[in-house]
């Protein structure tokens, strides 16, 4: 398998844990009816889906991405969800986006924008260009999680780890921080901007489903972490965190999670 295979697979199989979270985002937004927008870094168009839904019949959603990879797949996952008239795909950069000025009714961009190694404020300001005024822009990001119940100790590490603060990266200035993102709103001429964070939860007993979606965060969120543990935090790290593990903690009967997304909002000028 592929590393894109790989990521594909992720994206597909933890969606379960993001899907309600970012359902209650779009419904927050209430974009008009019939609106027609942009997902900037769609992946392979899970939230495309739901952006579409939540547009209606006469709405249409473009979703962009760099990679063709994901594209193709996002492809068939609309495909197969019949939205096809509704979702359409291109693929380009979103620091360079191949559309006109004042195209789309709104633009949303979830874990693209303030990912590095893209520099934020440009692209913010190359979404609310091909926004029309009074227009949304919005930004979402995955700000935090909480997975290992019992063991702050330990989750304190690994989220201290190049790993836990990405995609942040230790050294970069504070203001590229994803949660700096009301910054980068403001400098670049957005009106009324806001942030908001939602939530979603996971608990014992799981189903198959959202235990695939938490083995694939677990892999996601600490990749490569076990380098930069001490030998008695990477012992602990293996024994909770590893399926194959008797204690893994996915198991206990009392296992509780929570993540969340924020969300960063502002309106193109009139
Ligand atoms: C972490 S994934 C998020 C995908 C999707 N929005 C989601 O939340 O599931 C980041 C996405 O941004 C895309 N991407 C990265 N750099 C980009 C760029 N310069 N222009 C457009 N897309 C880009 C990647 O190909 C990838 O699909």
């Amino acid at each position: 398998m592929t590393d894109t295979d790989t990521y594909i697979q992720r994206l597909v199989v933890s969606n379960p844990l993001g899907e309600p979270i970012l359902r209650a985002a779009i419904q927050a937004l209430q974009f008009p009816p019939g609106s027609r927008g942009l997902d900037a870094g769609c992946g392979i168009g899970l939230q495309a889906l739901l952006l579409a839904e939540a547009v209606g019949p006469a709405g249409h959603v473009t979703g962009l991405d760099i990679s063709p990879e994901f594209l193709l797949h996002g492809e068939e996952i609309v495909k197969e969800s019949g939205l096809s008239h509704q979702i359409s795909f291109k693929e380009g950069d979103v620091s360079k986006l191949p559309f006109e000025d004042d195209t789309f009714d709104w633009a949303w961009s979830a874990n693209c924008v303030g990912y590095a190694p893209l520099e934020p404020l440009p692209l913010v300001k190359e979404l609310a260009r091909v926004v029309k005024p009074g227009g949304s822009v919005a930004i979402l990001v995955w700000s935090s999680e909480k997975l290992l119940p019992g063991y702050p100790l330990l989750e304190a590490r690994l989220n201290a780890t190049s790993s836990g603060i990405a995609p942040f990266i230790k050294g970069k200035s504070p203001e590229l921080h994803f949660l700096r993102a009301l910054g980068w709103f403001r400098e670049a001429g957005l009106e009324e901007p806001t942030a908001r964070t939602f939530a979603g939860d996971a608990y014992a007993p799981l189903t198959d489903d959202l235990r695939s979606a938490l083995i694939a965060l677990f892999e996601m969120r600490w990749p490569g972490v076990e380098t930069e543990l001490t030998q008695e935090d990477r012992a602990e790290f293996q024994r909770l965190c590893l399926p194959e593990s008797p204690d893994f903690i996915l198991n206990h009967p009392d296992y509780y999670a929570f993540f969340t997304y924020s969300m960063f909002h502002g309106k193109v000028p009139e």
